[in-house]
This record gives C-alpha cells, structure tokens and sequence, in this order.
C-alpha cells in the first residue's frame, strides 16, 4: 500500500541542536528499505516554496517544481529569519514566525498524502511539527470522508504538550501543539498572530477524541486544562496498575472503531533505558516492548491514517551507543505501528 514518508528537519520548537537530524539518523540506519521490507510503496514531497497555505499539489503539477524529496529542512523558509531578533518571542513564544510557517507549509504537504487516502509518515524533528501532521491530516480525512469525520489523536509522550503560550514554562512551542491543535489556546485574531491559521475548523482536533498515554512530567496549567476538560490521559501510574494490554483497551474503547486513528509518539515517552538520546528526557518510562505494543495495538484495529516519531536527538547521545540506541528504538515504534509482527 501507499505511504507518505516526510522527514522534517525542524528545531526550533525547542532550544537545542540537533533535533533537526533526527529524520536523516532514522533513514540511515534503514528504516525507508524497512518500511519496503513491510510490504509499502513509499511517496516522498515537494518542497512548499512559501508559507501562505500554498496547495502543494500545484506546486507537484507544475513542471519546474523540485522532484519530490523525502527529507525537508525549509531552509527556503527560515533563511529569512536567520538574523539574531528576526523571530523575537510572541505571547511568551519563543520563534513563533519559524515554527508557524514551517508547520503551515508541512500542513499543506501532509494534506497532500491524506486527502488522496496515504497513510502519511512523519518522522521530526521537535514535537511542534505536530501542529503541522495533525491538522493536515485532519483536513485531509474531512476532504475524504466529510466536514464532520474527526480523527482521533493518540499522544505517546512524557509530557502533554498542552500548555498555553501564557502558562507555558518555557517559552518552548514543543510544549504547546495539543493546545493550539485543539483550541485550547486560543490564537489571537489580531492581524500576523502566527497560529491564525489554525483556527480554520477543518484543522481542528476535538479534545474529547484526544488520548494521552506515558505522561509522567505535565506543568501546572496542563494537569488544570486536563481535569477542566476531561481530557482522557493515561499516565505511567496507570501503566503500572493495569499493565499496558488493558490500557490499550481502555483507550480504543474510548477512541471507538468508527474514527480513524493518528498516533504521535515522542520518543521521550520510552524511558532514557531505551531513548536517551531526546531533548528532554523522564526517567520512569515505557519499556521499548511497551512502546512497541501501543504501536502494534493501534496497527491491529486498522484505523491508522498517520504516524509521526519526534524528538529523536542524535547530538545529545550520552555516547555512541546512546544515540544508537534510541534511533533503532524509533525505528521498531514505526515498523510496529505499520505492521511488522514476529509471527
Ligand atoms: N512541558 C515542558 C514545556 O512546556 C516540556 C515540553 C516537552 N515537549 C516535548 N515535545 N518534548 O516546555
Ligand atoms: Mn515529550
Ligand atoms: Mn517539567
Ligand atoms: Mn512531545
């Protein structure tokens, strides 16, 4: 079957180097040939050459445009902004203009594997690229399936990724996709507010079909918005109570069978055991059989549509094998996720 593959070389979700390498890291230690090992045919994206909801897909039509590629790094974008105070903070935001156009422009290349029904592969990158994955995919089913078709959001991560730009500790916008995905945060609708585009319905993600899984490390405004809104999160204490088989039922019976699935998976939600090569590491994690499992289960209902793998850090190895380490861990999450089983 067909497969969307997009590697984003993106880090400025989040302070540190190296993020940014994390698609290449992936790609060589084998996982596209991998992927063609399972059985897919893989389909790579042209490269958006500006960042106002451009359609790709007259980009692709056009004869002059770049040959498709499987691997991104927008340098076509930021290199405007490359000049120390060209991106300063917004609402508490740090690079709000580098993360809103590269995640509007992987939005639109995301909607072009989803709305002609590809499964779409995203590999990061730091988690921001989320805004990007979710809504394009969620545009991309609703072109396919209609305006009120919604699709399910699974977060495997250590952390929510819920905070408001205001409540945020960090500035970083890492930490806030699910906010802004959902509606939660409230993009102002001020001219040049850089999430405008995101308050477009079809974008939109509902909370009420949002499941978390892993969370150990959630700020203090996240855990308020998750008990004011219900938000259904399992965290590592669940994980430990009722073991990972029935929290997956739980969360399927949640999500139902009618929906169909995106899973994004920070990697950071394994523990450093496993993954310790990631930007902001947890300990007291899922065991790489755990992750494996979640990806496996939600492979098994057949409702997935998408897949993104995040936050894969090959600079911030402790040592070589660190860094080995959590690449071939990231590499196992997407086999399972796309289908491989031992048997
Ligand atoms: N909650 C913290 C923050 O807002 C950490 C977020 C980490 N996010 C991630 N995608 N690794 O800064
Ligand atoms: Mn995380
Ligand atoms: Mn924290
Ligand atoms: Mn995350």
């Amino acid at each position: 079957s067909d497969l969307g593959v997009l590697g984003v070389c993106f880090n400025r979700g989040q302070t540190k180097k190296g993020v940014d390498t994390g698609p290449q890291a992936l790609i060589d230690a084998g996982l596209l040939s991998q992927l063609e090992g399972l059985g897919y045919t893989l389909h790579g994206s042209a490269s958006p050459t500006s960042s106002s909801s451009i359609a790709v897909a007259e980009a692709e039509a056009k004869k002059d445009a770049a040959p498709p590629s499987h691997v991104h790094d927008y340098r076509n974008l930021l290199d405007p902004l490359e000049k120390e105070g060209a991106d300063p903070p917004h609402r508490n935001m740090k690079n709000p203009v580098s993360v809103s156009q590269v995640t509007a422009a992987l939005s639109d290349q995301i909607y072009a594997h989803a709305s002609q029904g590809r499964m779409v592969l995203t590999l990061g990158g730091d988690h921001s690229i989320a805004m990007g994955t979710v809504s394009g995919v969620s545009r991309g089913i609703r072109s396919r399936f209609g305006a009120s078709t919604e699709t399910a959001l699974v977060w495997v991560d250590a952390h929510a990724d819920l905070n408001r730009p205001e409540d945020s500790p960090s500035g970083n916008v890492h930490g806030m996709p699910v906010a802004f995905l959902t509606g939660i945060a409230e993009e102002t609708s001020s001219p040049g507010a850089p999430f405008a585009w995101l308050k477009d319905p079809s974008f939109r993600t509902s909370y009420r079909k949002l499941v978390y899984i892993a969370l150990r490390d959630v700020d203090a405004g996240e855990k308020m918005l998750l008990r004011e809104y219900g938000i259904k999160a399992f965290s590592m204490h669940d994980i430990d109570r009722h073991g990972i088989g029935k929290i997956m039922d739980m969360c399927l019976a949640h999500i139902g069978t009618d929906v169909p699935v995106h899973l994004s998976f920070d990697v950071d939600a394994l523990d450093p055991m496993w993954a310790p090569s990631t930007g902001t590491p947890v300990r007291g994690g899922l065991t790489l059989r755990e992750g494996d499992f979640i990806c496996e289960a939600l492979h098994e209902t057949g409702q997935l549509v998408a897949v993104d793998l995040v936050e894969v850090n090959p600079h911030l190895a402790p040592d070589e094998m660190g860094k080995h380490d959590t690449v071939t861990a990231g590499c196992s999450l997407v086999r399972c996720a796309l289908g491989e089983s031992v048997l």
